[in-house]
């Protein structure tokens, strides 16, 4: 589903290395953490994946698809293969959670249903009660869930979230940690970037370890501690 070949990432204008040679793949179905500590990598990881960025070296593949040498007009087509999910969830505060929802199926052109499908991915994050209400109505789990149901809407073969229970405690964060689990279940790839060892601990899947940029772990049986 997605190929790291040998990518370093440099920003140019504070030469910082972001990322140094960086090989590594996750194959479809596949559910992975990026961990490491503040500054390792991990969102340059995920902004790659995106094409929000390109690699100074190297070259990043999605779905058998070299997206580095993606032309402008295919990157909508990218993104909407990928569902995101952010720390801050990032939900339109103006907007109820299922309209947070028929947005995003507006956005990328799937025009069919859309208060059905909406309410229905509430319903798999446990919030189809709470549909009319605003963002500032409900609580950081509840507006985390919602921006899972959100990225899940459009139903994207590939799921990443970046830091997606740094704002919440622990018991509220496995919560989380399950739904993205039933989330790569059914069959989605899944790629959580996070520096909880809490989690990655309790929650053992594999877990790919940054250092300065260097990938210098890949662990099927998961866990943190080196
Ligand atoms: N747009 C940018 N321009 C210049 N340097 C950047 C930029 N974004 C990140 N960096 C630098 O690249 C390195 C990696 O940053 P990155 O955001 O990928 O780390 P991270 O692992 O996600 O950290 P955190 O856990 O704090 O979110 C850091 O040294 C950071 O200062
Ligand atoms: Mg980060």
């Amino acid at each position: 589903m997605i190929q790291f070949h040998h990518v370093t990432k440099t920003y140019p204008r504070t030469h910082t290395h972001a990322l140094r040679d960086v090989d590594f793949e996750v194959k479809k179905g596949e559910f992975a953490y990026i961990t490491g500590h503040s500054g390792a990598g991990k969102s340059t990881l995920l902004s790659l994946l995106l094409r929000r960025i390109l690699p100074t070296e190297g070259h990043v593949y999605v779905a058998g698809q070299d997206i580095t040498r993606l032309r402008e007009r295919r990157l909508p087509h990218l993104r909407r293969a990928i569902g995101m999910v952010f720390q801050d969830h990032r939900l339109l505060s103006h907007l109820s959670a299922l309209e947070n929802l028929t947005f995003a199926l507006r956005a990328t052109g799937n025009r069919g249903n859309m208060e059905q499908r909406a309410l229905l991915a509430l319903r798999q994050v446990g919030l189809a009660h709470k549909r009319k209400a605003f963002p500032i109505e409900l609580s950081l789990g509840e507006q985390q869930r919602v921006a899972i149901a959100r990225a899940m809407v459009t139903n994207p073969p590939l799921l990443l979230a970046d830091e997606p229970t740094g704002n919440l405690d622990p018991d509220t964060a496995m919560e989380i940690l399950e739904l993205l689990n039933d989330v790569n279940i059914k069959g989605t790839t899944v790629i959580v970037a996070t520096h909880s060892r809490d989690l990655v601990d309790r929650f053992k899947r594999r877990t790919l370890v940054l250092r300065n940029g260097e990938l210098v772990r890949d662990d099927d049986r998961g866990g943190y501690s080196l």
